[in-house]
């Protein structure tokens, strides 16, 4: 199969995330990196790109520059990742996919419900495919739940819990910190903070293991660092279809906590936890018996799972290769919709721009919500 190519928008020297996407994209050999933008200051941009080995007049210095540059070209990218602060993702986003380009959009999709609305009708129509990173996703153990969540393992779901709470942002002398400081901007972040930044990582894992959607919910956020405009911590209480009762803690001030993503989901027949910090276990607790570790790449477990794992148990497999493993399904989605076939549902799985909106859905109303007492609000 012949390689694809991809370029990067943002990711530059120093960001938190552009070395992870560089390396997922490139991993399994299924794509080139041969295009950038990579900074939002022109020249370090320009500089950073070609001593990354891009070519000189691929090293862009905007995002509007590579769109110019690389829409005539023959050998055009195939996709393009968007890892710029989340208020720039909408206008670039809709930009490449209007010019029929396939997009990974880092999450959140859009600031806004209509922005993502607009997202996920111009990709229908142009017959693009936009991705969003839920990178969690990936993991060999995550898909394994799912399996067993939706071959009916644990029987009917009554609760799903999950965090994603971390202490990164817990020093008040930090809030100038480039890095730090956008995440609290309203201008730059949207109307949301922790929420947006992770807590939306642990309920679309909830959607993505379940198969279903949130329906309503009520939040309480809080700003615990005095100055903060936007929530640094919050709880999310939510039903979802079918009535799957869940709870939300995300937070970015629970000093001591690393990266703070778990999830346990309790079924009338069993539950599983699965924690990001330990991903190659999952445990399993079936109804009256006790609790069995499920290990990753162990013939046992679902061929989905083993197929997204690829060194042998006991090894030690992660982050990186869970973003990967997104790349790899992209990839093969970009190999059928070249061909002019249907994407197959059954095989082929990524976060797509729907589920990026489903998120900003619940952003919006969990805002509302927070501003309302906690009301309870439906998910339009
Ligand atoms: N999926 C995940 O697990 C995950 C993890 C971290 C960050 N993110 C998301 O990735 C995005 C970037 O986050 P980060 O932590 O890497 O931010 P960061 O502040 O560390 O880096 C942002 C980079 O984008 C560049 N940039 C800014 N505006 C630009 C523009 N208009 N054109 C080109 N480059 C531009 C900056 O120069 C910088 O290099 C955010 O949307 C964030 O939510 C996702």
């Amino acid at each position: 199969m012949k390689k694809l190519n991809w370029g990067l928008i943002g990711g530059g020297e120093g960001s938190q995330i552009g070395l992870t996407h560089r390396v997922a994209s490139t991993h399994d050999n299924y794509f080139n990196f041969v295009a950038g933008a990579l900074d939002i200051d022109t020249e370090k941009a320009k500089k950073y790109g070609v001593n990354l080995g891009l070519a000189e007049d691929r090293a862009y210095g905007s995002w509007q520059e590579m769109l110019e540059g690389e829409k005539n070209r023959p050998d055009k990218i195939d996709l393009v990742t968007i890892a710029t602060p989340n208020s720039t993702h909408f206008e670039i986003t809709k930009a490449f996919l209007e010019n029929g380009f396939h997009v990974m959009c880092e999450k959140p999709l859009t600031m806004t419900s209509e922005e993502a609305r607009q997202i996920v009708e111009i990709s229908q129509k142009t017959k693009t495919i936009c991705a969003v990173n839920y990178g969690y996703t990936g993991y060999p153990m995550v898909i394994q739940a799912r399996h067993m969540v939706q071959s009916g393992q644990l029987g009917k779901i009554r609760l799903i819990v999950s965090e994603f709470a971390h202490g990164h942002h817990s020093d008040a002398a930090d809030m100038d910190n480039p890095r730090i400081r956008w995440r609290y901007d309203p201008k730059l972040a949207g109307n949301s903070s922790i929420l947006t930044d992770c807590g939306i990582h642990a309920l679309n894992m909830a959607t993505f293991v379940t198969g279903q959607k949130i329906q309503k919910l009520s939040a309480d956020f809080a700003s615990c660092v005095e100055g903060r405009k936007l929530e640094d911590d919050a709880m999310i209480n939510y039903r979802m279809d079918n009535g799957i009762v869940g709870r939300l803690w995300t937070s970015a001030v629970a000093l001591g906590n690393q990266h703070g993503l778990t999830i346990k989901i309790f079924g009338e027949n069993g539950s599983l936890k699965w924690s990001q910090e330990q991903p190659n276990q999952l445990y399993y607790t079936p109804l009256n018996q006790p609790t069995q570790i499920l290990e990753r790449g162990m013939p046992s477990l679902c061929e989905q799972s083993l197929n997204a794992s690829r060194v042998t148990a006991g090894h030690t497999e992660g982050f990186l290769d869970a973003f990967a493993n997104l790349y790899m399904q992209i990839a093969k989605a970009i190999y059928q919709n070249n061909k002019g076939e249907k994407i197959d549902n059954n095989k082929i799985w990524f976060p797509t721009a729907t589920d990026g909106k489903h998120s900003i859905d619940i952003v919006e109303q969990a805002v509302k919500s927070a501003k309302n007492g906690s009301k309870w609000l439906d998910i339009i």
